[in-house]
């Protein structure tokens, strides 16, 4: 067996907390929603009951309006291991926030794997119930879009896409960030927005988790995973017998993709709109390469073109920057202003193969893999050096390490 394949596994079973998985022991010790998505992704490999019972116990945490929250809280965790703690969050071992959608496609990727048919017919209605809250609590533009209330929900915290959102929002003091005695700041989210993450959480809190504040955003990341996430509802509705409830999922899919198309597309790329003003950001991140997943886009061939030129590189740096390249606040390091993120190329690798660039997604996942063995696991790496930044030993960088290792090389 490969030696990148035990040491990846290694990691998961040191991540595993008996019926769920760690992002990392030390900087994310309790269950986040869309890492443990990924992670399942991987964890199909090594043991799908694992992978199973990973997807059934953040399910287990599903409000009763549908959404899945972003963070499930260990425990057994110490309460001063995280900032913001259960404590913070006043809301039953859960956090109020969401996380992109991305567990359709691991569910049915899972099913794939070891075909479970009790396993998916108990997560089909948790999935639906999710998407409609989406669909309905969260289109606050009016336009058929999911917007998101707050930068986390993004997955993308700092993301120089929020930059003017936030700057609406007055930073909130007198918190201790336990981040920073794991991470190195410079890798880390700045205090001031650390400030305003914690102000539009504590508001959002005090609404009953209803009304959203001054962050009210329509990210192309999330519809991208959104509408993703449709059509791998619309496969399992299949597996499941149900050929009318799998078309109304490809046409949902279908009415956010052209919301986005309509929306958030300007001159060959997607880019995120803020809701409070009607504005559309101007920034290039990586979010606004993730529709490429859908393998319908017919914008795919300029999308493309902005991937591969000089804002992305891609095939000529490691992975997939998280933003421009030639953007002024490009930060190499910074965790979503510059460093490559494992997941966003595992989705962009993803996307190139639905469009028929194989030449090119078998470079990305050749770099992903070697990248992520070298820098043991890391969070997030350097797309110039390919440096390690972030904690290392990272639940979904060794998770969609081994989903590489498994994927059969790409061909035409
Ligand atoms: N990503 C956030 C953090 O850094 C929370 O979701 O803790």
């Amino acid at each position: 067996m490969d030696v990148t394949w035990g040491r990846a596994a290694a990691v998961l079973d040191a991540n595993w907390l008996g019926s769920s998985t760690v992002p990392s022991r030390s900087l994310y010790p309790h269950q986040w929603s869309w890492d443990s998505a990924f992670i399942a992704l991987g964890l199909r490999h090594l043991s799908p009951s694992r992978a199973r019972r990973e997807l059934l116990t953040l399910f287990s945490a599903q409000w009763r309006d549908g959404r899945i929250p972003h963070i499930l809280f260990n425990p057994d965790t110490p309460p001063e291991a995280y900032f913001p703690g259960p404590d913070f969050w006043r809301a039953r071992r859960t956090s109020g926030l969401v996380q992109p959608p991305v567990h359709a496609r691991a569910v049915l990727a899972v099913h794939e794997t070891d075909p479970d048919r009790t396993f998916l017919a108990t997560l089909y209605p948790k999935l639906r119930a999710w998407h409609e809250y989406l669909r309905t609590h969260r289109d606050a533009g009016g336009r058929g879009l999911a917007a998101i209330v707050h930068p986390w929900e993004s997955g993308m915290d700092n993301s120089p896409a929020w930059d003017g959102p936030l700057s609406r929002v007055t930073p909130s003091a007198g918190f201790v960030r336990r981040d920073l005695q794991h991470g190195a700041a410079a890798d880390r989210p700045s205090d001031e927005d650390y400030g305003r993450y914690v102000r539009l959480a504590a508001d959002y809190r005090d609404s009953g988790y209803q009304d959203p504040g001054a962050f009210v955003v329509e990210d192309p990341g999330f519809n991208a995973l959104f509408a993703d996430a449709e059509l791998a509802l619309a496969a399992i509705a299949e597996e499941l017998g149900l050929p009318a409830a799998a078309a109304a999922h490809r046409e949902a899919a279908a009415r956010v993709e052209k919301a986005m198309q309509e929306t958030l597309w300007d001159n060959g790329f997607f880019f995120a709109r803020d809701v409070r003003t009607g504005v559309r950001t101007r920034e290039y991140t990586c979010a606004g390469l993730l529709p490429l997943l859908l393998p319908d886009l017919a914008v795919a061939p300029a999308l493309l073109a902005t991937a591969t030129g000089p804002r992305f590189r891609l095939g000529r740096v490691h992975g997939v920057p998280s933003h421009d390249l030639t953007a002024p606040e490009f930060d190499p390091g910074r965790y979503w202003r510059g460093p490559s993120w494992s997941n966003v190329g595992w989705l962009v690798r993803q996307g190139l193969l639905r469009h028929g660039e194989h030449a090119l997604a078998s470079r990305l996942r050749d770099d992903l893999v070697e990248t992520a063995a070298r820098t043991d696991f890391a969070e997030y790496v350097d797309p110039l050096t390919g440096a390690g930044h972030g904690a290392r030993s990272f639940g979904w960088t060794a998770a969609l390490t081994l989903d590489l290792l498994a994927q059969p090389a790409a061909v035409a």
